[in-house]
């Protein structure tokens, strides 16, 4: 497949894979991208996931026509994307690879050569001439690792983005809800902690005319580049993309899920522009991840649990606060038959986070709903849509 006259795309998709880094459900699959730049010199980009190690070499040999490569460009050195260097190095023996001095630490540590004779090290400013092209480097350490290097290419303007810009699914599967979903989901689930370095990075690419990001997952992004690099800003930075209500629960014998339901009812009559209701133990937790992070405010409803809350609620309040959950309001529901505890333990699990402004009534529910918790429902939906 060709992205520009002289670059072709050389990745595979994945219909097997079964958690994605060993967490993330994929049930459209997973692509793992490569890219060959074809000029005076030739550059490969990446390799990709060492289950399809063979069906990239014949990619790559393909796109090369019997001519041999010049560089592997190694930008990032998470091993579904560089646990076929060891392959590439031995069947084209001229190759030289260049990467950033972390990389090639981690590259002796993961596959046991470096390649001390054969390799370029590259850092922010490095550049690369290939003849009409030039591959300029940009440091993006922590978007997701520390190695990692961006590459963008000034003839055909184009950015090789690593990690960034990627998204869950195979790219020979259509995806009716389009690109953001499920990169919004690996966004908040993969580098979601990290906003600071992907805004750092932001701001190196704005000063760049980016015609095209070739990102190491998903699709290649060939038009309006600046929805992609827009909606990378507010995730980056924190901020709400929507205004809405995600209202998540745990419950056990259903009594807070009435609550919940409850409250999702009054909002919605209220007109509240959108709803989101999602029973943490029976749901995808990277979704609801996602969610908590693209509206604008977020209700947990839990039951008292050990005096604590319940399990699923405390690992759902980790991935937020462990993501450096931000800026939103945050409504609290607890039940309790005889020591109700669970909002006070979600007040303090979020207590290190940036920014929440917690709504001034907090709903306390006794075993079942009553006239007086529902007159609380009642309270928190009028401020949740004030
Ligand atoms: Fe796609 Fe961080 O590896």
């Amino acid at each position: 497949m060709k992205i520009s006259g002289d670059i072709r795309y050389v990745g595979v998709n994945d219909h097997e894979v079964d958690l994605f880094e060993g967490q993330y459900v994929v049930p459209n699959g997973m692509a793992y991208n490569s890219y060959v730049i074809l000029d005076e010199k030739i550059a490969v980009m990446d390799t990709v996931d060492a289950r399809f190690g063979e069906e990239w070499l014949s990619l790559v040999k393909a796109a090369l026509d019997g001519r041999k490569p010049d560089y592997l460009v190694v930008q990032h050195m998470e091993p579904d994307h560089s646990a076929n260097i060891t392959l590439f190095m031995e069947a084209f023996p001229k190759a030289v690879v260049v990467s950033s001095d972390k990389a090639f630490v981690m590259m002796k540590n993961f596959f046991g050569d470096n390649y001390p004779e054969r390799r370029i090290s590259v850092k922010e400013g490095s550049v690369l001439p290939l003849g009409r092209h030039t591959l300029h480097f940009i440091g993006a350490p922590m978007v997701h690792w520390p190695e990692v290097i961006m590459t963008y290419d000034d003839a055909d303007q184009v950015l090789f983005s690593a990690d960034g810009f990627g998204k869950f699914g195979a790219n020979d599967v259509e995806d009716p809800e389009g690109w953001a979903c499920e990169a919004r989901r690996y966004y908040f689930g993969i580098v979601g902690k990290y906003g600071a370095p992907v805004q750092t990075v932001l701001k190196k690419a704005a000063g760049l005319p980016i015609g095209i990001i070739c990102p190491l997952h998903g699709p290649v992004l060939t038009e309006n580049p600046g929805y992609y690099l827009g909606l990378y800003d507010t995730w980056s930075s924190y901020r709400p993309e929507e205004e809405g209500v995600v209202i998540a629960y745990a419950s056990v014998y259903g009594n807070t899920k009435k609550a919940a339901e409850a409250l999702a009812d009054l909002l919605r009559a209220k007109g509240c522009p959108k709803v989101v209701l999602t029973d943490l133990a029976r749901s995808d937790m990277p979704e609801n991840v996602e969610d908590a992070f693209r509206y604008s405010k977020l209700v947990l409803a839990s039951p008292t649990y050990n005096g604590d809350v319940f399990p699923f609620m405390k690992q759902f309040i980790e991935h937020l606060t462990e993501r450096a959950y931000q800026n939103r309001t945050v409504g609290l529901i607890e039940n309790g038959s005889w020591a109700p505890m669970a909002a006070k333990v979600m007040r303090k699990l979020l207590e290190g986070s940036k920014n929440l402004t917690f709504t001034e009534t907090t709903v306390t529910v006794q075993s079942a709903l009553s006239e007086s918790s529902r007159a609380q429902l009642e309270r928190l939906a009028e401020e949740l849509t004030r």
